[in-house]
């Protein structure tokens, strides 16, 4: 199934200088780039974003490290795309996330929720999160060379 999947390049990963080694991992797996920009967010944003987790003890924790500075917000597509990312992105925690992963590669422990990336959990938080994040006409259509290879028939 094709599928679409938020990513988001949280304050760390930017502030870190790591936009590009985390975008070059997603796009060298034959995810493509369906919609990309910079945003820095705030509280009330956030909230809606982190709703899920607002009774959670780390929430007003959350909503701090995410509104610390600017994100990089992330559209992807392809087949399986939320599994496929999930993995690529590693586990919540970073002493637990696998070397190979962004979390496992460049971070070792959660810091005030610092795990550098986010991405969306299943189909309908994709969907809810995708139109958060992205007007309709953000979200781009277009071929990529490899498809073929990658991706299939649809
Ligand atoms: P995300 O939503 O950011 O992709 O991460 P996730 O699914 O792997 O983790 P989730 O359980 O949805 O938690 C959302 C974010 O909250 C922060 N967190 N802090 N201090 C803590 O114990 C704690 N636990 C989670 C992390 O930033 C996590 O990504
Ligand atoms: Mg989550």
């Amino acid at each position: 199934m094709i599928q679409k999947s938020l990513v988001l390049i949280k304050p760390d990963g930017v502030e870190r200088g790591l936009i590009g080694e985390i975008i070059k991992r997603f796009e060298q797996r034959g995810l493509k780039i369906v919609g990309m920009k910079m945003v820095w967010v705030d509280k009330d944003f956030a909230k809606e974003h982190y709703s899920e987790h607002v009774n959670k003890p780390f929430f007003n924790e959350l909503l701090t490290m995410i509104t610390e500075g600017p994100i990089v917000a992330i559209a992807l597509e392809g087949r399986n795309a939320i599994k496929v990312v999930r993995k690529i992105v590693g586990s919540t925690r970073p002493d637990e996330a696998l070397p190979g992963t962004i979390r496992g590669d460049f971070a070792h422990s959660l810091i005030e929720g610092r795990n550098l990336v986010h991405a969306s959990a299943n189909e309908s938080d994709a969907e809810k999160e995708l139109r958060l994040w992205f007007k309709e006409d953000e979200l781009k259509e277009y071929e990529r060379s490899d498809e073929k290879h990658v991706i299939g028939k649809r």
